[in-house]
């Protein structure tokens, strides 16, 4: 036989259990809760289900009349209470407990919204919240759409966390928090919770891209995230990338892309530069070589003939030590021996007082001088005729850059003390870049790759992701919309740094200019901005408070903390309190995605699929090096 429950018994009942406490002040968003008795233990049993007891950080419920107001109890005191004890006509202390509340929603229609349309009466009645209201307020994504399990609820367990993939996905995401606190897992576990989600559905393939731009290497392992993506594993090595990454010629032959590598100054080398990626007569191919070649002989021609006292053969000298390396192979020796020759027999005379004159002969005695020829056609001509020039894309920039130079510097449109430095830098710089880029006008068949920067240096590291972004962004820019973008930036201090000293203002400004850009306009056209750091604090205030989900682990520094706190206007104090106090993995979620900031426990990834950036084990390493065993054998 059942006993049947009377429904007006059970829920006198259950508000018997719930009930807490009662208003006793309204101030503002803060309301004051005397509580009726003491509920000291974590959990309450109803009906066979746990419950969270109240607690600072959990949330109560005050009803007035229809409504259900929702607060979050920041805080916690006792207050002493006179009376007299009738019995005994004798005056004693009364102990109120007090809640403080910070009022943020309400419930309507089943379902929570943020902020309040009613305050609090006092009396009011308040409550806990029972596991249905606890959990609608924990759901924050519609059942209609699609979501991810991130981890669950620090306060309690229990509570897994699902956040709608709209929600997170559709925004510039930011995760926080000192070396070791967990931020690479956190972007690694979204990032895997989204790729599991959308597995096999080829719409998402074809209509999104992700890009991570991997500074340590932590995302490179087959597993990780999901095995089919393209890893550029980049190297300034010896031996070079494994995979280059692709770039278009018309984003090398950018003036911006250009004056970055090279560090152009603003004033001077940037025009210039300007100038040579205008200039697009080495573009046609059957011409190419023959334009170098007439090129290099008016140039020769100009100095030689021009017999300005500025021009000396040095400049002839340094026109062939420039272009020796851009020669096939089969041109090598020619030219090589050709500079030779220019070296030891082209002498400039200044005369005493007579027309300054260019000779060539074998010593610089000017009692020598008597063998005048015309120069460049009895001497040069012939082997510069017969040279031929490497064409790849590289290459062409390179001698474009050259040519120009000599071009402009002879015939006085620009300082040859400007640009000089600048061509000086150029070989080095293109060294580099050619090991890790190449010119490639395909599209990736993969939606996920990997930049890896772990063997590249400094210069470069700063240089790549900005090209990478770039070309990303003004591709979406482009098809608008038809494909999204995401670009990850673990360690993203590397590049969003606005303290560095050593760079110079406008590869500073460039660089934060790109990135704000795509902050402040790439959700319209589909382009959003994942960042991870230790050090929010050194990142553009732009760009740290315009993302719309924060990951926030734990973070000791206060600069770093009050970084945050400015721009981060989701968070409540006292979360940002417990900021320095979070423990490895657990990180409040707070933006768009969830409707309330919580406290999470993300949850950890299988070790397969787990970051490279396990906290190094000194002792298990240690002690296997110095394990008897290892002794012995290093001794034999
Ligand atoms: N959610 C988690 N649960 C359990 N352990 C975690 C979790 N997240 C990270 N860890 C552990 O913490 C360590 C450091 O994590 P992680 O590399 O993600 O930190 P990080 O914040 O990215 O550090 P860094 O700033 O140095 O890159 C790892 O050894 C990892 O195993
Ligand atoms: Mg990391």
């Amino acid at each position: 036989m059942t006993t049947k429950i009377n429904p007006i018994e059970k829920e006198l009942v259950r508000e018997s259990i719930f009930i807490i406490g009662h208003v006793l002040s309204v101030e503002g968003r803060i309301v004051k809760i005397k509580l009726n008795k003491d509920k000291n233990h974590s959990h309450i049993l109803y009906e066979g289900k746990t419950v969270k007891n109240v607690s600072v950080g959990g949330y109560v419920k005050i009803i007035k009349g229809f409504v259900s107001i929702i607060g979050k109890v920041e805080g916690e005191y006792i207050t002493e209470e006179k009376y007299i004890n009738r019995e005994y006509n004798k005056e004693e202390i009364k102990i109120n407990r007090i809640l403080q509340v910070s009022l943020f929603g309400h419930f309507e229609g089943g379902c929570f919204r943020q902020g309040i349309k009613e305050m609090p009466l006092i009396d009011n009645e308040c409550y806990l919240l029972n596991r249905e209201e606890f959990n609608t307020l924990h759901q924050f994504y519609k059942n209609s759409q699609k979501s991810i399990v991130i981890g669950s609820l620090t306060e309690e367990p229990s509570q897994k966390i699902r956040l709608g993939v709209n929600n997170l996905f559709a925004s510039h995401i930011g995760i926080f928090g000192n070396t070791g606190s967990g931020k690479s897992n956190t972007l690694a576990k979204i990032y895997t919770e989204l790729f599991i989600e959308f597995d096999d559905n080829e719409e998402f393939k074809a209509k999104s891209d992700f890009v991570i731009i991997d500074f340590n290497g932590e995302y490179i392992g087959r597993d990780i995230i999901t095995n089919n993506k393209t890893v550029y594993e980049l190297s300034t090595g010896k031996e070079g990338s494994k995979k280059k990454y692709p770039i278009t010629r018309e984003n090398l032959n950018k003036v911006e892309v250009l004056s970055v590598l090279l560090e152009a100054t603003e004033k001077t080398q940037k025009p210039f530069l300007d100038r040579v990626v205008r200039n697009d007569y080495l573009n046609d191919v059957d011409k190419f070589n023959s334009r170098v070649i007439s090129d290099i002989e008016d140039i020769c021609r100009n100095i030689i003939d021009k017999k300005d006292k500025n021009m000396r053969e040095g400049v002839v000298v340094e026109l062939f030590g420039r272009i020796s390396d851009l020669v096939l192979d089969e041109s090598k020796d020619g030219i090589t021996n050709l500079k030779k020759e220019i070296e030891n027999n082209l002498h400039f005379f200044s005369g005493t007082g007579g027309t300054p004159e260019y000779y060539w002969a074998n010593s610089s005695d000017s009692n020598n001088f008597n063998n005048k020829t015309p120069i460049y056609d009895n001497k040069i001509k012939t082997v510069v005729d017969g040279l031929k020039f490497k064409s790849d894309e590289f290459s062409k920039l390179k001698l474009k850059i050259i040519l120009n130079y000599f071009h402009e510097t002879i015939k006085g449109y620009s300082n040859q003390e400007h640009i000089a430095p600048l061509i000086g830098r150029t070989f080095r710089k293109f060294d580099m870049l050619e090991k890790l880029i190449e010119i490639n006008e395909e599209v990736d068949s993969n939606n996920l790759s990997i930049v890896c920067l772990r063997n590249v240096n400094i210069e470069m590291k700063k240089i790549i992701p900005l090209i990478v972004s770039k070309q990303l962004y003004e591709r979406k820019k482009e098809i608008n919309g038809k494909k999204s973008l995401h670009i990850i930036v673990d360690e993203a201090h590397n590049i969003l740094s606005t303290m560095s000293q050593r760079e110079s203002e406008t590869w500073k400004d460039y660089r934060l200019e790109t990135f704000e850009e795509i902050i402040k306009e790439g959700r319209k056209f589909g382009v959003f901005l994942t960042i991870a750091s230790q050090r929010p604090y050194d990142i553009s205030s732009t760009i740290i408070s315009q993302l719309h989900n924060y990951f926030i682990h734990r973070l000791i520094n206060d600069n770093d903390i009050n970084a945050v706190e400015k721009a981060v206007s989701y968070l409540d104090k006292l979360s940002f309190q417990t900021i320095p106090i979070l423990s490895v993995g657990s990180c409040f979620v707070a933006g768009l995605a969830s409707d309330i900031p919580i406290k999470v426990d993300i949850d950890p990834l299988e070790k397969n699929k787990r970051p490279k950036s396990e906290t190094v084990d000194l002792e298990n390493a240690w002690t296997k090096i110095l394990s008897p065993n290892n002794r012995k054998s290093s001794k034999q």
